[in-house]
């Protein structure tokens, strides 16, 4: 699939030096910039909230895609909104009956996305697979970045690309952790179209450029 779309995830970028990190993965290719929001409750950690973004979106065109590993995602719409970012996902076990959520996140202007962690069963989406633009299947169990990538969530990516597909949906498939020149032609392979990383981009030997470049090679060998 040579359209794959790269999300750079920052949060494996030098908090010392966000608005550099963010030019410099704009201008090694990557199509959306990824904010991991973290709330010390859903997930361990704290990480930050809509004010990274908003202090980011006068800087650069890419896309901005926000991950909220938040326990009421709810609250958190309008300042996303108001913080320019273009898409919000939402972890379906914070929000097991999403679609009123889903509702508001579009009438604030923003794509809306769902999430699904390892261990949910897949099930859990199929009311609401044509509610939202994509669907994140979560690599890893979220809460830090760099991670072992989960044997087998290639099969999950995949049945979920048959699902959409027999319903007719336009819901884009992403992937997000343990994603790495090893994994990642298994997650392109299964359908993926979006795929998210932080790790294999900020440690890649030729830097951001060098791991874009070796994503879009695999892509592109998979036809
Ligand atoms: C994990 C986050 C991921 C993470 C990915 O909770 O949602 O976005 O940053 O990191 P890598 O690519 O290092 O697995
Ligand atoms: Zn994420």
């Amino acid at each position: 699939m040579s359209d794959l779309k790269i999300s750079a995830s920052i949060l494996g970028a030098d908090f010392r030096h966000l608005l550099d990190e963010a030019r410099t993965l704009e201008a090694a290719g990557v199509d959306w910039l990824h904010f991991d929001i973290m709330d010390g409750h859903f997930v361990e950690q704290i990480t930050f909230g809509a004010l990274v973004p908003r202090a980011l979106r006068g800087e650069t065109g890419l896309f901005f895609d926000a991950h909220l590993m938040v326990t009421d995602p709810a609250r958190q719409i309008p300042f996303f909104a108001e913080a320019g970012v273009n898409m919000v996902s939402i972890q379906i076990e914070a929000v097991p009956e999403p679609s009123g959520l889903l509702t508001d996140i579009h009438d604030s202007g923003m794509k809306a996305g769902l999430v699904i962690n390892p261990s949910t069963p897949l099930e859990a989406l199929d009311p609401f697979l044509d509610q939202c633009e994509l669907v994140l299947v979560m690599g890893v169990e979220p809460g830090y970045a760099g991670q072992e990538y989960t044997p087998g969530t290639e099969e999950r990516i995949a049945q979920l690309r048959r699902r959409i597909d027999e319903i007719g949906a336009p819901t884009l498939i992403s992937v997000d952790g343990g994603i790495h020149s090893g994994t990642a032609p298994l997650v392109i392979n299964a359908g993926t179209d979006v795929i998210v990383t932080a790790s294999f981009l900020f440690r890649h030997p030729s830097g951001p450029a060098g791991g874009v470049r070796e994503l879009r090679h695999l892509a592109a060998a998979r036809g």
